[in-house]
């Protein structure tokens, strides 16, 4: 339903968005996964129509987005910052946003009813907005996207600042959303959330899509092989040397910086070996952890570089 197509965004000398390419299916539910400066808030206001002077092409359900006027009505934002009015109650923030989207007047109190129990907010709904807690303005600013019951729903970061309890209760919303068969996408930098939330993962650095499917698709980027993480006093530099003539398909280097390696390797038995070649080369290793390969590792590998970061 949705074709996004070389999307490319510069600001300055800074490209955003670098031929950013995408399709979602109705009733999919999209993870957009990428560290901090990737693009996801650029990608995400473009596509709501607040960001201009890019070029590429999106279409939905085949028509321009930008241009036909009809179609904003069948999308909801949520955008990273909240988007309410403090002094406001929820209630009247709804009715405020409802109409905005051309809710029918008719309608506009008892959807308002409806997603504020969904959201579960119904108990708080003439309280000002500003004695909320961080949680629950974030579940308030969820309901004002879905308030017009849009056929897509696009989400910056909705979990971000807020307690787990909270990012729970957003998921499971993001979730129902989508087996009621609305098209979700939604941006994280939380593997953990992409990984129990999403029908695909799209991991994006720099402007662009580096892999995307179903999280198993996604694991076996990396395939079969243990992961070994190595902590110690060495220099990348050294690092890498020392294991030079041993890295290829059985011992892949994933990611070398200093004092901190992942590798990759087809079986544990190469670990020994590995540690030898350090030992020789006087690197001194302090910790060694065996994982077996996750999103994290995923990410490592087409990142060259840690979530964590
Ligand atoms: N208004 C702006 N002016 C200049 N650079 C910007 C602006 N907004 C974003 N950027 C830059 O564009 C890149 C992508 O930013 P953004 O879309 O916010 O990424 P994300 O949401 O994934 O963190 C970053 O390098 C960021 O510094
Ligand atoms: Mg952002």
């Amino acid at each position: 339903m949705l074709e996004i197509k070389n999307l490319t965004k510069s600001y300055g000398d800074v490209v955003a968005l670098d031929r950013f390419s995408l399709d979602l299916k109705k009733g999919e539910v999209l993870g957009l996964l990428g560290p901090n400066g990737a693009g996801k808030t650029t990608l995400i206001s473009i596509l709501a129509g607040t960001l201009r002077d890019f070029t590429g092409t999106v279409t939905f359900e085949g028509r321009n987005l930008f241009s036909d006027r009809t179609l904003k009505n069948r999308i909801g934002i949520v955008p990273q910052d909240m988007a309410f009015y403090d002094d406001l109650n929820a209630m009247d923030n709804l009715l405020f946003w409802g109409g905005l989207y051309d809710v029918p007047r008719a309608d506009l109190k008892r959807r308002a009813v409806e997603i504020l129990d969904l959201v579960e907010l119904a108990g708080r709904a003439k309280e000002p907005v500003k004695n909320f807690s961080g949680g629950m303005k974030r579940r308030l600013n969820t309901a004002i996207g879905l308030l017009h019951k849009p056929d897509l729903l696009l989400l910056d970061e909705p979990t971000v600042g807020i307690d787990v309890q909270a990012k729970v209760s957003i998921l499971d919303i993001i979730r129902n959303v989508g087996a009621a068969g609305t098209a979700v996408i939604f941006t994280t930098h939380q593997l953990a959330e992409v990984e129990t939330t999403c029908s695909r993962i799209a991991i994006m650095d720099h402007g662009r899509i580096l892999a995307q499917g179903t999280f198993d698709e996604l694991i076996r980027i990396v395939g079969e092989r243990d992961i070994v993480e190595i902590a110690g006093d060495f220099a990348a530099g050294a690092f890498s040397e020392a294991l030079r003539d041993m890295a290829g398909a059985d011992v892949e280097l994933l990611s070398v910086a200093d004092n901190l390696a992942s590798l990759a390797v087809s079986d544990s038995g190469r670990i020994p070996r590995v540690m030898d070649r350090l030992f020789q080369n006087k690197l001194a290793v302090t910790d060694l952890k065996i994982q077996t390969p996750g999103l994290e590792t995923v990410f490592l590998k087409l990142t060259g570089r840690s979530l964590r970061d």
